[in-house]
């Protein structure tokens, strides 16, 4: 299916529901995080949107980083190997601070396991997770999910709200299914390939052991291999 095939199928979630939804999200984030200061970390592209309109509701003192990584080629299909191109990572240090860290989508989870697994080594006070929408799917991976908008069904390729298909439709104010993409009845994948863009420097050190986040160098993309923890100081 080329992606001149992919049309707007069924809308799932409408831009009011979507709204009540980040309500209450909301309400329980301040709930928790009640009386501190919270570092939220936005995992991008996917998260832009939510994690902006999540954040406009919050009543508390809030700080905000973002990541970007991707597993998916432009289309629906991710890298086969799983391999997840890291092209920006946070600019400020988290540690002993509050995150949490907002992602668009829970598939199979090993982005997010990627995510947590670079954040906890930079020895965060607490490291929770709130994602858009959950796909209701068996995953080996075990992620923990501590606030999540709403379940969809693993079968449908979801758009809208900031999710993408081959970097489009991102600016639908709901969540629709996409037709013509995701898994045929006979489970096979459609896709459409393109490369990822290039990777960008993310935060580097001064000579007096200052962070910056000068995103100006390009690089190629890296890409982070399941499970690789990176150590402090040791990004380049
Ligand atoms: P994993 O499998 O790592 O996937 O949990 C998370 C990432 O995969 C992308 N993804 C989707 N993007 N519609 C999209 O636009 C979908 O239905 C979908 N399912 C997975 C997404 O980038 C997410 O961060």
């Amino acid at each position: 299916m080329t992606r001149a095939g992919a049309k707007i199928g069924r809308v799932l979630f409408t831009k009011e529901e979507i709204e009540a939804r980040l309500d209450v999200l909301a309400g329980e984030i301040q709930e928790r995080y009640a009386g501190g200061e919270l570092t939220v970390v936005a995992v991008l592209k996917g998260s832009l949107f939510f994690t902006a309109d999540l954040m406009k509701r919050l009543k508390i003192p809030v700080r905000m980083d973002i990541i970007e990584i991707s597993s998916y080629s432009g289309g629906v299909t991710p890298a086969p190997s799983g391999e997840k191109t890291l092209s920006k990572y946070i600019a400020d240090d988290v540690h002993d601070r509050d995150v949490l860290v907002v992602d668009d989508i829970l598939d199979t989870g090993g982005t997010l396991a990627e995510v947590l697994g670079l954040l906890r080594a930079e020895n965060p006070r607490s490291l929770a997770t709130c994602v858009f929408l959950v796909k209701k799917r068996k995953r080996r991976l075990k992620v923990p999910i501590d606030f999540c908008g709403f379940e969809v069904k693993a079968r449908d390729f979801v758009v809208g709200y900031g999710l993408d298909y081959a970097q489009r439709y991102r600016n639908l104010p709901y969540l629709a299914v996409l037709k013509g993409v995701g898994k045929s009845k006979r489970g096979t994948k459609t896709s459409s390939r393109r490369k990822p863009a290039a990777v960008k420097k993310t935060r580097r050190k001064t000579a007096s052991g200052e962070r910056t986040g000068d995103s100006r160098k390009k690089r190629r993309p890296r890409p982070v291999s399941s499970g690789r923890r990176r150590k402090r100081g040791g990004r380049s």
